[in-house]
């Protein structure tokens, strides 16, 4: 029978007018008061206490081991080695090893710290008395006091294979991201100074091919006010190296009328006003793409660095702490944009060893 057919007259007496039901002095909240503390069975069976205690410290030994192979994994695998794993498909052995070691070790101390509270540390449920926020020395003292119990009740100093197993997943654990440093080596050398465009000199250029079309270039295919990119001749886009290189040899070549541009070294490193500029940006590396033909400013969007390409590629505006690197370009006996050397200036963002 719902409450809403139940008459006055039938609500039995712990119940108001709504049916709601109350204390016998009246409080419709009354606290109902903690269950009955249940006893685990490790609590009662000592045996089943031992043998939760070698499965958390069989966890914390499981993260050990995961952390050691953690570690292994760089030392085995090299970097290019591809595999196939079901059902992932082709990933990196070594970035498979280092996510799958790294996840199990965290994985299990976290488990084993889960397992251990479930069914070694105390369960007993204290009720906790709302207070003002700053506790004076007394409330302080029983925090102390109550801390203290806890750890003596979660038997930290007393189940010491549980404590000597977690003490040494622990200090296994950041060993891990110790040889990571192993990934700022080796030192670049020279490699962040040049580019693809280094192989080229007046004795053998190199030509500069359309992004787009894949072509050579001609000076009459960049018209006035255009925008087109480029790569170094023999740079394949289906070649292992592509993604690396094409990072730092990619071209953006303009068409400026000569009287219009003001940088007189700028020009002459250009063909016919045509001017070919670095695409990387020297704030953090993003590639330029707009550009303004009116103003020949270009425009990173990333960060909004705007470079004006009619005066050297200065920076007018934004984070950007350099011009954009200049590449050196003619053409050829058959008429070909060629590079003969390469950019005046190393490419992309700065870095604490460049020396110009
Ligand atoms: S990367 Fe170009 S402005 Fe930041």
């Amino acid at each position: 029978m719902s409450h809403d057919n139940m008459s006055k007259d039938t609500l039995p007496e712990s119940h108001d007018s709504h049916g709601t039901e109350v204390a016998a002095h009246g409080d419709p909240f009354a606290d109902p008061g903690l269950p009955a503390h249940e006893p685990r069975r490790t609590d009662i069976d000592e045996r089943a206490a031992k043998r939760a205690e070698r499965q958390v410290s069989l966890l914390f030994i499981l993260s050990m081991l995961s952390t050691v192979g953690f570690i292994a994994s760089f030392v085995i695998f090299p970097i290019d080695k591809i595999v196939y794993i079901f059902p992932i498909g082709h990933v990196s052995a070594l970035n498979f090893s280092l996510g799958l070691t790294l996840g199990v070790a965290l994985f299990c101390i976290g488990a084993g710290a889960v397992h251990w509270a479930r069914t070694l540390m105390s369960d007993h449920e204290l009720p906790a008395e709302r207070h003002a926020i700053e506790a004076d020395d007394e409330v302080r003292a029983d925090v102390i006091e109550q801390f203290k119990t806890g750890a003596a009740e979660s038997g930290f100093g007393r189940r010491k294979m549980i404590r000597n197993t977690l003490i040494g997943s622990m200090a296994l654990v950041p060993l891990s991201g110790v040889v990571l440093l192993r990934d700022l080596g080796p030192l670049p050398e020279d490699k962040l100074e040049h580019t693809g465009w280094k192989e080229a000199t007046k004795a053998k250029p190199i030509q500069l091919i359309n992004m787009n079309t894949n072509e050579p270039m001609k000076p009459e295919d960049i018209v006035v006010g255009s925008l087109s990119f480029a790569k170094p001749e023999g740079l394949e886009e289906d070649s292992h190296e592509f993604q690396v290189q094409i990072a730092k040899d990619a071209l953006m070549l303009i068409r400026i009328a000569p009287e219009d541009i003001k940088d007189k070294e700028s020009r002459d490193k250009g063909f016919e006003g045509i001017l070919a500029y670095s695409k990387i940006c020297t704030h953090v590396g993003c590639p330029i793409s707009l550009y303004e033909q009116q103003t020949h400013h270009a425009l990173c969007p990333c960060h909004q660095s705007t470079f004006d390409l009619a005066d050297g590629a200065r920076v007018i505006f934004g984070p950007a702490g350099h011009p954009l690197p200049q590449l050196k370009i003619t053409v050829d006996e058959k008429g070909y944009l060629v590079a003969t050397g390469d950019f005046d200036e190393p490419v992309g963002p700065s870095y604490w060893e460049r020396s110009r």
